[in-house]
């Protein structure tokens, strides 16, 4: 009976004391989130740009390119033009000084790398190499060469063809040969993604790339930003005009044998502004076409170095490959070797390349097919 009794007691006073603990959990729990309640409740702030600065008063601009005179709180930290400021929405009086990380946007936006193909790792274009090492190696390595003989290097060069023709493996090749950052800009995002802030982000690539240098900055799709434009009327298309115009300002800028460098790419050479290629900025111009039939062939054992096999015709897997970029001979490969993988083999048959380069020319039919109905 007492035994009973005791065992009672004692768990009473252990839920007790559970229940004790639990409730200062949930309180300290409550509390927590009326503090987060607190802090959701607060107005949000604006981030403006400082435009001119006068004592106690500034220009800011908002986001959407409006100016306003506003006062600014004495406890701010001093301000100059250009600075990002946090503003109240209400009054716009600026409360205090945005320091956002230095380059923050851009390096989130880029890609920044230090390549590790090499020449060797790209099939043909020996004529294109051989450019690519006089305009950009040769200036980034031995500048002193132009010096001497009074030239000035071209500051950058346009790449222009078929996709997949091996555009971006000449500049990360070349990055790695001069052991130059990579940094690596799509224009059409710069202009979808970041809209207004196109040309401050062009000018902080630049400055990241002199900062990292010696750099190459690799702009592809460089039409999206350079094509020529018959009518600026809407917003959006004034929006690229100045990143674009901010990118002319940025390369015309810099020295020739500074250790910056500019490679722009673009499938559609035809509508590029004549202005990108003026004198004095991307001048030199270098056609990657699709590669010939001993091209395709250095392509090709490129890409299958690894890859066991024997009795395989390779004159004849190159004349089926006709008309392949170096991406879709890249393709075969890979398809080829998952014939083998999927027949359980190690070794890939002529048979498994016949039929994976079959796969690829129907792809790029299709491909072909949408492009003719949607252009
Ligand atoms: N000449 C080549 N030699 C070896 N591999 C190549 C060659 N061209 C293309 N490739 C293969 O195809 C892939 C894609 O090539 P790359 O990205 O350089 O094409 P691109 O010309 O930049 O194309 P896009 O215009 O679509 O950007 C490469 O990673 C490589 O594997
Ligand atoms: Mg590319």
């Amino acid at each position: 009976m007492s035994n009973s009794g005791e065992i009672a007691n004692i768990v009473y006073s252990y839920s007790i004391n559970e229940l004790e603990e639990e409730n200062k959990l949930l309180k300290e729990t409550i509390n927590h989130l009326k503090n987060e309640i607190d802090r959701f409740r607060t107005p949000p702030l604006m981030v403006c740009e400082i435009k001119e600065i006068d004592g106690n008063n500034a220009v800011i601009k908002v986001p959407n390119g409006n100016q306003f005179f506003v006062c600014v709180s004495e406890s701010c930290d001093p301000l100059r033009a250009g600075d990002s400021v946090l503003v109240d929405q209400k009054n716009l009086n600026v409360l205090r000084k945005y320091s956002k990380n230095k380059s923050f946007s851009v390096e989130k936006f880029v890609i920044l790398e230090k390549p590790t193909v090499t020449f060797k790792n790209i099939g043909g274009l020996e004529k294109q190499i051989l450019e690519i090492k006089e305009v950009v190696e040769l200036p980034l390595t031995k500048p002193y060469l132009f010096k001497k003989v009074g030239i000035t290097p071209p500051k950058g060069i346009l790449l222009y063809g078929p996709p997949g023709t091996g555009k971006t493996l000449l500049g990360k090749a070349v990055a790695n040969s001069t052991d130059s950052t990579f940094i690596e800009v799509v224009a059409s995002e710069l202009v979808q993604k970041f809209i207004g802030e196109g040309a401050k982000l062009v000018k902080e690539i630049f400055e990241l790339a002199r900062e990292k240098a010696p750099s190459i900055i690799f702009i592809d799709e460089i039409d999206a930003l350079a094509a020529k434009r018959l009518d600026v009327g809407t917003s959006g298309e004034r929006e690229v005009q100045r990143t674009f115009m901010q990118l002319l300002a940025e390369i015309d800028g810099f020295e020739p044998l500074g250790n910056v460098k500019v490679i722009g790419c673009t499938n559609r050479r035809d509508i590029l502004d004549p202005a990108i290629l003026r004198p004095g900025r991307l001048d030199r111009l270098v056609h990657v076409p699709l590669p010939d039939k001993q091209g395709l062939g250095e392509i090709f054992k490129i890409h299958t170095k690894d890859m066991s096999f024997d009795h395989i015709k390779v004159d004849k897997l190159l004349n089926l490959m006709d008309g392949f970029s170096g991406a879709e001979v890249r393709a075969a490969c890979t398809e080829a070797g998952y014939f083998a993988i999927r027949d359980d083999r190690s070794d890939v048959t002529e048979k498994d390349f016949i039929k994976a380069i079959d796969k690829v020319s129907e792809e790029e039919d299709s491909e072909d097919e949408y492009v003719n109905m949607f252009g």
